[in-house]
C-alpha cells in the first residue's frame, strides 16, 4: 500500500488525522484519541495554535517551569523555561538561589547589531562595480523608506550597506552587507523585507548604469536574507565572589573548589569534544527561556555555535579565573531577540511568559537569556566537580520511572526512602518496584 498522498494540505483536520491514523498505525482508533486528546477544549484558543503552522493536526506539550530567586543587574526575576529536559530548572533555581546571596547576576549589552545580506554575482571590472555601488548607495535607503518608516520612529532602521568582493573565495561573488537596529523586535521579516528591495534596486540601478557593458548590466542576485551569525547583538553575564564566599554545603574548601572550577572551563576552552558537552548545559538554560518567550531557538542555536568557533576551533562560551582572591565567571554570547512581533502578541503562554519577566525589552531580555545559561553552566560546572551530576539527575529520573509505572502514593514514599541510599538506575527501581507490588 502506498504512503503518499496528494492534495493533503487541503483536507479538513479530521481528514488529515484519518489519513495518517489509518496509513501508518496498527491500532488507528488508538491513535486517533491520543492525537485528539492534546485538542484544546476551547476552539478559538486551538484554532489559534492550528493556525502557526502549516498541517497542524494536534498540539506538542512541553512542560513550563519556572526558576524564582534570579536578581540580575539588582532586580528580581522568576524565570520562565520551557524544555522537556529534568533537572534544568532545579539546577537553574538552585544556582539563582546560590548567587543571589552573593550579590547576584550582572548583565551588559555590548552591542544590538544585526546583518542581512544580499548574495549576487558580478562579471565584470571591480572597480566600475565600486563607483556604481557608491553612487546608488543612497538609493537603497530611499527605496526602503516604506519597510524603514515605523523602524525609524522606534530608534532602528538600517545601519550600514557594504559592498564586499568575495571574488577570491567564490569566483564572481560580491555581498551587499547591511547592518540593521531592530530595537525590541528580532527583525526577521524587517531585515528580508529591506534586503528584497535592496536587490531589486541593485538590479534596476545596473541596467541604467551608462558606464557597465551589456554583461556588466546582468547582475545575478542568487539571494537576499539576513543572517543568525550575530557576533554584534552581544551580551555580556557574569558573577563573581570572594573565594572564601564561594563555601556552601558541597563547597567545604572554596579554594580548592574554585581552582577544579576554572580548571573545568580551561578545559572547555581548548578540548572541542568538552565545550560542546559545556556549551549544551548553557543551551538548556538559553533555550528554553528563548522557547517560553516566543523567541527562535533555531536561530540563537546556530549564531550561538557559529560565536563558539569564532577562532578556528569549537571553544568553551563561558570563562572563569582566580584573580586577587576574587572568582570571576562569565559569557558573552550573540542573542538576537525580540519581546515585539512574531508569537510574542499571539501566543498566550508568551504573553504570560514575558509578562512574569516583567514585559522586558529585547535587550532586557537579552541579558535575562544569557544569565539563565550561565547559572545552568555555574550549576553543571558545580556538580561536575564536586558531586557528579548523577546524584541529582537520577533523582529526577526515579520520578519519571515512577510515572511510567503509574506508582501509587504509598509506593513513591517506599521508593524514595530506598533510593536514597541505594543507586539508581532503571533495572534497580522496576525490581524493586516489583518486589512491592509482588
Ligand atoms: C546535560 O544536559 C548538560 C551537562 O552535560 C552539561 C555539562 O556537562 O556541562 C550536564
Amino acid at each position: 500500500m502506498t504512503k503518499t498522498i496528494s492534495g493533503f494540505s487541503k483536507l479538513t483536520k479530521e481528514e488529515k488525522i484519518n489519513w495518517i491514523a489509518s496509513t501508518y498505525f496498527s491500532n488507528a482508533e488508538e491513535a486517533i484519541s491520543t492525537i485528539k486528546k492534546y485538542w484544546n477544549q476551547d476552539t478559538d484558543l486551538q484554532k489559534l495554535h492550528d493556525e502557526f503552522i502549516e498541517n497542524t493536526i494536534t498540539n506538542f506539550y512541553l512542560p513550563l517551569g519556572v526558576a524564582p530567586n534570579f536578581t540580575i543587574n539588582g532586580k528580581d526575576y522568576t524565570i520562565p523555561f520551557a524544555v522537556e529536559e529534568s533537572s534544568v530548572v532545579a539546577a537553574a533555581s538552585k544556582a539563582a538561589k546560590y548567587w543571589g546571596s552573593r550579590g547576584g547576576f550582572k548583565a551588559t549589552i555590548i552591542n544590538t547589531e544585526k546583518i542581512g545580506q544580499v548574495h549576487f554575482i558580478y562579471k565584470g571590472d571591480k572597480l566600475k562595480l565600486e563607483t556604481f555601488f557608491k553612487q546608488i548607495k543612497p538609493k537603497f535607503f530611499t527605496e526602503t523608506e516604506s519597510i524603514t518608516k515605523n523602524m525609524q520612529k522606534r530608534g532602528g532602521g538600517i545601519l550600514d550597506i557594504e559592498l564586499r568582493d568575495k571574488t577570491s573565495a567564490l569566483e564572481n561573488y560580491y555581498q551587499l552587507h547591511a547592518t540593521f537596529e531592530t530595537k525590541d523586535s528580532m527583525g526577521a521579516n524587517f531585515i528580508n523585507s529591506c534586503l528584497e528591495q535592496f536587490a531589486k534596486t541593485l538590479k534596476n540601478e545596473a541596467l541604467d548604469f551608462e558606464e557597465f557593458t551589456t554583461d556588466e548590466k546582468n547582475i545575478v542576485v542568487v539571494m537576499s536574507i539576513l543572517s543568525n551569525y550575530v557576533p554584534n547583538c552581544l551580551v555580556r553575564a557574569e558573577v563573581s565572589c570572594k573565594i572564601e564566599d564561594l563555601a556552601e554545603k558541597h563547597i567545604e574548601n572554596p579554594q580548592e573548589f574554585a581552582e577544579k572550577f576554572v580548571q573545568a572551563v580551561r578545559i572547555a576552552e581548548i578540548e572541542p569534544y568538552r565545550a560542546v558537552t559545556h556549551n549544551k548545559g548553557i543551551m538548556n538554560g538559553i533555550d528554553a527561556v528563548v522557547l517560553a518567550t516566543g523567541n527562535d531557538f533555531r536561530a540563537v542555536e546556530a549564531g550561538v555555535h557559529a560565536y563558539a568557533s569564532r577562532e578556528g576551533q569549537y571553544a568553551s562560551l563561558s570563562h572563569a579565573e582566580i584573580k586577587d582572591g576574587i572568582f570571576r565567571f562569565w559569557m558573552e554570547v550573540p542573542l538576537a531577540l525580540g519581546t515585539v512581533g512574531g508569537l510574542t502578541s499571539l501566543h498566550p503562554m508568551v504573553k504570560i511568559a514575558l509578562e512574569m519577566l516583567g514585559k522586558p525589552s529585547a535587550q532586557e531580555l537579552m541579558q535575562i537569556v544569557a544569565v539563565a545559561g550561565l547559572a545552568q553552566n555555574f550549576a553543571a560546572l558545580r556538580s561536575l566537580t564536586t558531586t557528579g551530576i548523577q546524584q541529582g539527575h537520577m533523582k529526577m529520573h526515579l520520578m519519571n520511572i515512577l510515572n511510567q509505572f503509574q506508582a501509587n502514593q504509598e509506593e513513591r514514599k517506599k521508593v524514595i526512602k530506598h533510593f536514597e541510599k541505594n543507586t539508581v538506575s532503571h533495572s534497580a527501581v522496576v525490581d524493586y518496584l516489583e518486589s512491592l507490588r509482588s
